[in-house]
């Protein structure tokens, strides 16, 4: 499918400032950060591709993040520290916290978000509990994730973070690992084949990801130039059962990846990269 917000020169249409600037995305209103006035959320805005029955393509989403991103790095007008800011530091429900910082780009329950689907019981069997902490104090360096802990810049007290990890690690439910198969290890223990890794692309992607398939492309490289390794790691361990997206276990033609598999994968869509990209490697 074509994506209809994207002009053919999409790796510069998707460069942050100018498409913040340019877009109506003062009403992107993300709750830690008090100064953003607007009410409207950023998933009121993005019609739900669940509910419209349409797929969406991945530049959109990235789009938005990016306009998101944008948003909590540079909306900072002068202004007197509001109460509402002392306020934010001594919230200590989890489903507040939550509502405030993530949903916008990771979906109200942590699913059917544009961005990564948290709430699933693989996902949360495979993260260890301290890349996950890591993830949200640091963020994804040049990504739309941002750093959330106060040393690092961000709105969230150290205990707002724990807070965070315990609540989003208590959605986690316990999964099966097919007989006799260990789930795949979150983070890349030996470097992928890429040729093995086109083969099982074609085998197992490209009739939701090719060139013209309903779901966006991941072969685009202007995609892949916003994406981490992990982060296409993650994407086929977990699929995206909220989107319609398999998980590992049924992405190699019906049956399950091997973790091998799972970093040939990423390996090829790697090498799909455009040269000056950095994503390869960010952590
Ligand atoms: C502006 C959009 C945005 C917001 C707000 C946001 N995230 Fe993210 N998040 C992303 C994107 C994009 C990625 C994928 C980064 C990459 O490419 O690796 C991500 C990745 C993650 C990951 C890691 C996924 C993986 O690969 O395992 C976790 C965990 C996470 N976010 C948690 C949170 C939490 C918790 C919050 C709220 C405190 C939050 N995010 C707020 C955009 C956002
Ligand atoms: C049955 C269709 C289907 C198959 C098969 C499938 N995917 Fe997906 N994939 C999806 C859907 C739907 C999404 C979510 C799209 C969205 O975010 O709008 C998705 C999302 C992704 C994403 C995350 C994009 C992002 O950053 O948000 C990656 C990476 C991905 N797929 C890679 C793969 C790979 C690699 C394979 C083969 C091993 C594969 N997919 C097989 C349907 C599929």
């Amino acid at each position: 499918m074509k994506f209809p917000l994207l002009s053919p020169n999409s790796s510069e249409t998707l460069s942050e400032p100018r498409l913040a600037r340019s877009g109506s995305s003062t009403n992107v209103r993300l709750g830690a950060f008090p100064r953003v006035r607007n009410p409207l959320s950023i998933a009121d805005k993005i019609p739900s591709r669940a509910a419209t029955g349409r797929s969406g393509s991945f530049p959109l989403t990235l789009l938005l993040c990016s306009a998101a991103f944008f948003l909590l790095t540079a909306c900072d007008p002068p202004g007197k520290p509001g109460e509402d800011e002392v306020a934010a530091a001594d919230i200590t429900d989890f489903k507040t916290l939550y509502t405030q910082n993530c949903s916008g780009c990771h979906g109200p329950n942590g699913q059917k978000g544009p961005g990564r689907i948290l709430n699933d019981a693989v996902y949360l069997n495979v993260i260890p509990q301290d890349a996950l902490k890591h993830i949200i104090e640091f963020g994804r360096e040049g990504t739309a994730m941002p750093a959330w802990a106060q040393s690092e810049g961000g709105p969230l007290t150290p205990k707002q973070v724990d807070i965070m990890v315990g609540g989003i690690e208590s959605w986690k439910k316990p999964v099966n690992a097919p007989a006799g198969a260990e789930l795949p290890s979150y983070m890349e223990t030996n470097p992928g084949d890429p040729v093995n890794g086109k083969h099982l692309f074609v085998r197992g992607c490209y009739a939701c990801h090719g060139p013209g398939a309903r779901v966006g492309s991941v072969t685009d490289p202007s995609y892949l130039a916003l994406s981490t390794n992990q982060n296409l790691r993650t994407s086929i361990i977990v699929g995206r059962l909220d989107l319609g997206m398999p998980n590992y276990r049924f992405l190699n033609a019906g049956h399950a990846l091997s973790d091998q598999d799972v970093s040939d994968l990423v390996a090829y869509l790697a090498s799909l990269r455009p040269a000056e990209s950095t994503m390869g490697i960010t952590k």
